[in-house]
């Protein structure tokens, strides 16, 4: 895929946007808190380093059209407090995967949604894709609550898919096509 141009966005509360490398210190506590990496499929992160190296695979691959990472910012007072992002982009069958990620402290107030949103908006608007897949950890409520409400359907379910926290972690997946967004 060509270099994805990832565009601002705002939504009521929220500014979604390219990820910079002067957010490696905001994007480190995301992804060190250990309520993050519950249902995430890694450890909490321990070093900076690891956010580091992050922003740079997150930079290089918007450069190759691998994926769209959005930062998720608040629109009150500027803080990163996540990203959602487009990814494992299949383009002749215009579909890819969504991932997602916010502090903790942030939970429970709706960004998520909101946030989701709007990044599907654009892979659907923008990107021309016509599914978006999600694959979350069944015990993950929150996560599938957000996909529900946004009229993902559920659509499989495929046992022990990873191994994280020394156990094994079952998968459902989810799925959202262009028509079921258009009809909603
Ligand atoms: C999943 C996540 C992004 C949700 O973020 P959020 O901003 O809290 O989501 P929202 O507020 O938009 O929506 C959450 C919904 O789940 C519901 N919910 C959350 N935890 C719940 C629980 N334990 N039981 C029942 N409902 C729950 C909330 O009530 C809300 O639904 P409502 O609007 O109907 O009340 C956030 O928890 C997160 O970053 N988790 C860690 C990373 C992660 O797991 N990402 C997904 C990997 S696939």
């Amino acid at each position: 895929m060509p270099t994805i141009h990832l565009p601002t966005i705002e939504t009521a509360r929220l500014r979604l946007r390219p990820l910079l490398e002067a957010d490696i210190p905001a994007h480190y506590a995301v992804f060190s808190d250990s309520d993050v990496a519950r249902y995430w499929s890694r450890e909490p992160w321990t070093d900076i380093v690891q956010a580091e190296e992050s922003i740079k695979a997150i930079l290089a691959a918007q450069a190759d059209g691998s994926e769209a990472r959005f930062g998720i910012e608040l629109l009150s007072t500027g803080e990163l407090i996540g990203n959602v992002g487009l990814h494992h982009f299949f383009g002749s069958n215009r579909r890819c995967e969504i991932g997602y990620a916010l502090g903790s402290r942030h939970w429970g107030q709706g960004y998520a949604t909101e946030a989701l949103r709007a990044a599907i908006r654009h892979g659907f608007e923008a990107l021309d894709l016509n599914r978006i897949e999600a694959d979350i950890d069944p015990r993950n409520i929150g996560s599938a609550r957000v996909l529900e409400k946004l009229g993902f359907r559920k659509e499989g379910f495929m046992p022990e898919r990873w191994f994280v926290f020394g156990e094994f972690a079952d998968t459902v997946n989810y799925g959202l096509l262009k028509r079921y967004w258009d009809e909603a």
